[in-house]
């Protein structure tokens, strides 16, 4: 095993978004800041309705997907194709928006606990402008794993692989094949997890510590850090002295140019400037332009 060392730390930066949601942005808070196919990952956390009750009113997207997961809270998803979706604690929607989605996504509550991720995947050229698409994951679809030593683990996307016991979660056989675990490690428990060479991968704790890499030489990353690994073919946490709740991600990167406007990533700026143009004429979901 060629256990991952921690390559890059991104500090989560305080930003807000939509109508004033205020939220911690990692990846993508530059052009830097990406892991391919990853383009961003923001997480918001509150208790305090004033930081969310704006919401997402409506908005574009093309060339990408939106992932989000609701640890806690009710948000309302629409879009212009006449989809609902609620999403509820535990939840996760996965948007593919293709060549276009104009979407909302706004608060159920009006007070009271509001928290989650949006994570943003890169799509391939190939499929960057196929048709909107969504699939609403009830929380009840996501298994949870507990694992000897105490790791719980809820399996979004991709494989979980504890020493050969696979639990598939509701996510598979996308291009970028990502792998998207929920762990909750109590301090001193460990979990050791098989990622492919090549694949970029990246942890992010959201509640306490985590030691990263192998264990001569592990690495302390802190809450709201998102930690990047070098190559590898396996990475290792393991939980600091109050335990950690961390996201851990990993894909097949794309390896493709990426020119991004705002919610529009494409490969060309000649492509950003069809989608804007598409948007202002109306045409950005129509099947033909
Ligand atoms: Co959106």
């Amino acid at each position: 095993m060629k256990s991952r060392t921690l390559q890059r730390v991104i500090e989560a930066v305080p930003t807000s978004d939509g109508a004033g949601v205020k939220l911690r942005r990692s990846l993508g808070q530059s052009a830097w800041a990406r892991l391919d196919p990853f383009l961003m990952l923001d997480h918001f956390s509150t208790d305090n309705a004033n930081d969310y009750i704006a919401g997402f009113p409506a908005h574009p997207h093309r060339g990408f997907e939106t992932v989000t997961y609701m640890l806690d809270g009710h948000m309302r998803h629409e879009d212009h194709l006449g989809n609902v979706g609620e999403l509820k604690s535990g939840g996760v929607q996965w948007m593919t928006a293709g060549r276009g989605i104009i979407h909302s996504e706004m608060p159920q509550q009006d007070a009271g606990r509001m928290r989650g991720f949006q994570l943003w995947i890169n799509l391939p050229a190939a499929e960057k402008m196929k048709p909107a698409g969504y699939r609403d994951i009830q929380a009840s679809e996501i298994p949870v794993v507990m694992l000897p030593g105490g790791a719980r683990v809820k399996v979004i996307a991709g494989t979980l692989d504890v020493n050969g016991a696979i639990t598939p979660g509701p996510i598979q056989g996308l291009a970028t094949d990502p792998l998207y675990l929920d762990v909750e490690l109590p301090a001193g428990a460990t979990l050791t997890h098989p990622i492919k060479p090549g694949y970029n991968a990246f942890v992010y704790p959201f509640e306490g510590s985590v030691a990263v890499g192998p264990a001569h030489a592990a690495r302390t990353l802190e809450t709201h850090h998102a930690g990047v690994f070098a190559d590898g073919d396996a990475v290792e946490l393991a939980g600091g002295a109050d335990g950690a709740r961390l996201l851990l991600l990993a894909g097949r990167p794309l390896l493709e140019p990426i020119v991004q406007y705002g919610p529009f990533v494409m490969n060309s700026r000649e492509e950003i400037e069809q989608a804007m143009s598409d948007y202002q004429r109306g045409a950005l979901t129509a099947a033909h332009s």
